[in-house]
């Protein structure tokens, strides 16, 4: 009920009409129209950047809530000023332009040129933090100066031109959100210096392969026969050549569409292969089950000392990371990357004992990567004075060093094991090692069957390599005839042997 006696209610002063509140209806406006015009390039762009999600849902709508919260402290803040004041009557002021006017039409020039030139200047900045979260140089360099190893190894492999993001994190807006929240922990770890080294992996949330890898690999590609050399050069004096030649059968395909089977058989084929592995580095699988994509039927075969059931939650379905494991950051062994370097004469096989004295400079324990440079000149110079091409066989040794040793992050070749051979590391032999059996005593494929997954092609050097066997023939191992129950890894360790 109102009553007619009553006093006019007070004009209310203009409560958002405060430079708090101001700002924040800029900062409304602002996110509004980045969000719009992120939503829009987002559906333009030809490829689907994975960071936009981020900028569109997470980055646009934190500068609204920003915006409105200014509102709101700038309404507060007049309201509680206000209310000690008597309102004065008529003192609100209402707007009204009147283009009769010349300051009007001014003031409506400046309001409208400077609204332009803000919304140009919120479309340039989104667009430009769009490009640039998505850039290698984001991933590597800027908040992850701990990524140098990554980042380094990352320049020498075939995916050097794919950016982080694609095999990190892959497009949706879910995926992107996860990842940028273990990135801020991420950022909390590097700025206070609370980060691991060296960074564990596997990495417990990287995204499965088909939602990666095989957005630009088909995994049903045959590949059939791929023809690989393998440099070697022995610890001997004469640093004696010896290279393997093999053609591998990668295989692939799918059945019912041409040929199929081979090594990409595991994924290729539908067959199913899952595993537990008891290590954090997934290097000890006591426990495989195979699924058959032609008939369903189930095969599990374990290790003699492995004979419960994997704990829950710990199986995990083999992808093309349990193989390649390292597509885009493989640290060489240091064996490897001298030996590379010696085929290419940059470091001279005239030099006696150079492979083994090379790699022992290497594999000396530095505390930095300054120390490592003058301890591996050193133990050269010691070792051979002034022969021929000691310097240049410094500097390339010096230059592996900072290619694959990263000491401050403890990162190298023993850090991270390889996956893809069984040589150096027990790789393909984790499950293929004569060891796992099913119930009625059958095996996988066996390490002992040396042409399963490869036809030796040739052998040794010089002349003997010219003549390649299509057939195949047996690999003669220049360490002496190969016990079956010892693993190739158990004596070769990427360096030099004990
Ligand atoms: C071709 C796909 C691919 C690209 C491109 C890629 N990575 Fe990786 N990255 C991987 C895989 C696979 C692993 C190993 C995961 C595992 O073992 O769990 C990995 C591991 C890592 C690790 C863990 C430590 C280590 O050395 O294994 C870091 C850190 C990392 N990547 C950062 C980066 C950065 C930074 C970039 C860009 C400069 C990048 N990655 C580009 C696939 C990729
Ligand atoms: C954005 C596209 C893209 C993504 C994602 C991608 N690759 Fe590749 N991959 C390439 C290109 C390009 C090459 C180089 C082909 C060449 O050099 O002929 C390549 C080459 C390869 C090779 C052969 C060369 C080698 O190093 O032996 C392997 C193996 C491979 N990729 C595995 C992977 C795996 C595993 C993943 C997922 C972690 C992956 N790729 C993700 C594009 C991609
Ligand atoms: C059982 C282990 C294994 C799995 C699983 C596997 N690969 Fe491979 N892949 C190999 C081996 C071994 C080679 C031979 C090259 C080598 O030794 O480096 C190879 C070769 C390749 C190549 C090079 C082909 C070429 O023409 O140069 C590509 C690309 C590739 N794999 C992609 C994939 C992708 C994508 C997946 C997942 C869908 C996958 N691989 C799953 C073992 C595997
Ligand atoms: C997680 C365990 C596991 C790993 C690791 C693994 N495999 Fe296998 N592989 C299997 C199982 C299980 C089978 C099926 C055995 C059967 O059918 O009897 C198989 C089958 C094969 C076959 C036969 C395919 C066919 O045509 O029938 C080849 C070849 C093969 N693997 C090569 C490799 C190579 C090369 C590697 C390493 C790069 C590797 N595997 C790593 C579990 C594994
Ligand atoms: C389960 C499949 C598989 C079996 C069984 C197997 N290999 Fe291999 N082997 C591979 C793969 C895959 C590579 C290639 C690794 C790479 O590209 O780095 C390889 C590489 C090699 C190399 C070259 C390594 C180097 O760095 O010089 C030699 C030598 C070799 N194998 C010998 C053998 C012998 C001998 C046997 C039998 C005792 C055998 N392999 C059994 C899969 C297999
Ligand atoms: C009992 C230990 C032992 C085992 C097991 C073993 N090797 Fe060797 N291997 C040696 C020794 C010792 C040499 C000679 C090293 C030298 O002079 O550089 C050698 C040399 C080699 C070389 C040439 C030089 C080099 O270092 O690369 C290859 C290739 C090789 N082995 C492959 C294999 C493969 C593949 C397996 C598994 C099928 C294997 N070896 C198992 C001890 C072993």
């Amino acid at each position: 009920m109102s009553d007619v006696s009553d006093p006019p209610p007070p004009e209310r002063s203009a409560p958002l009409r405060n430079w708090l509140s101001l700002a924040g209806a800029i900062t409304v406006l602002g996110s509004l129209f980045a969000f719009v015009f992120l939503v829009a390039i987002d559906t333009v762009a030809r490829e689907t950047n994975p960071y936009v999600g981020i900028l569109t849902y997470l980055v646009a709508p934190a500068f609204l809530i920003l915006g409105l919260l200014l509102i709101a402290a700038g309404w507060l803040t007049q309201r509680r000023r206000s209310a000690g004041q008597q309102p004065v009557a008529g003192a609100r002021r209402t707007l009204a332009i009147d283009l009769s006017q010349p300051r009007d039409r001014r003031f409506l020039g400046y309001f409208v040129s400077g609204a332009a030139v803000f919304l140009l200047l919120t479309a340039f900045g989104s667009y430009q933090t769009y490009h640039f979260t998505e850039s290698v140089t984001f991933c590597g360099e800027t908040c992850h100066s701990v990524m140098q190893p990554e980042f380094t190894t990352y320049h020498h492999g075939s995916h050097a031109r794919v950016s982080c993001a694609e095999c990190h994190i892959g497009s949706g807006a879910s995926w992107y959100v996860k990842s940028k929240i273990s990135g801020a922990y991420q950022v909390y770890a590097t700025t206070f210096n609370k980060y691991e080294r060296p960074i564990k992996t596997p990495i417990k949330n990287l995204r499965p392969a088909q939602e990666t890898c095989e957005r630009c690999h088909w995994p049903e590609k045959f590949t059939g026969n791929l023809d690989r050399s393998y440099v070697h050069y022995l610890a001997d004096k004469k640093n004696t050549p010896f290279t393997v030649r093999l053609s591998l059968r990668v295989g692939g395909g799918q059945p019912g569409d041409g040929f199929f089977g081979g090594i990409h058989w595991h994924m290729n084929v539908a067959n199913k292969v899952e595993y537990y592995a008891s290590d954090p580095q997934r290097q000890v699988i006591p426990w495989i089950r195979m699924t058959s994509a032609t008939n369903g039927e189930v095969r599990v075969f374990r290790t003699k000392d492995f004979q419960g059931e994997p704990p829950a939650g710990s199986i995990r379905a083999m992808d093309c990371m349990d193989c390649h494991n390292r597509p885009a950051h493989a640290y060489q062994t240091p064996n490897q990357a001298v030996e590379t370097d010696m085929a290419l004469g940059k470091i001279s096989t005239s030099l006696p004992y150079v492979r083994k004295t090379a790699v022992e400079a290497l594999t000396k324990e530095y505390p930095d990567n300054d120390r490592a440079i003058e301890g591996i000149a050193t133990i050269l110079r010691q070792k051979y004075q002034t022969a021929d091409g000691v310097a240049p066989a410094i500097a390339a040794v010096q230059h592996i060093y900072q290619e694959d040793f990263f000491p401050k992050m403890k990162a190298d070749w023993r850090t991270y094991p390889n996956n893809i051979g069984h040589k150096d590391w027990p790789g393909c032999f984790r499950c293929h090692d004569d060891k796992h059996r099913t119930v009625d005593g059958s095996v996988a494929v066996r390490s002992s069957d040396c042409t399963a997954c490869h036809t030796l092609l040739a052998q040794g050097r010089g002349e003997e390599l010219s003549r390649v066997a299509p057939q195949g023939v047996e690999f003669k191992h220049p360490g002496g005839d190969l016990d079956p129950d010892v693993l190739c890894s158990d004596c070769h360790n990427g360096s030099v042997q004990k």
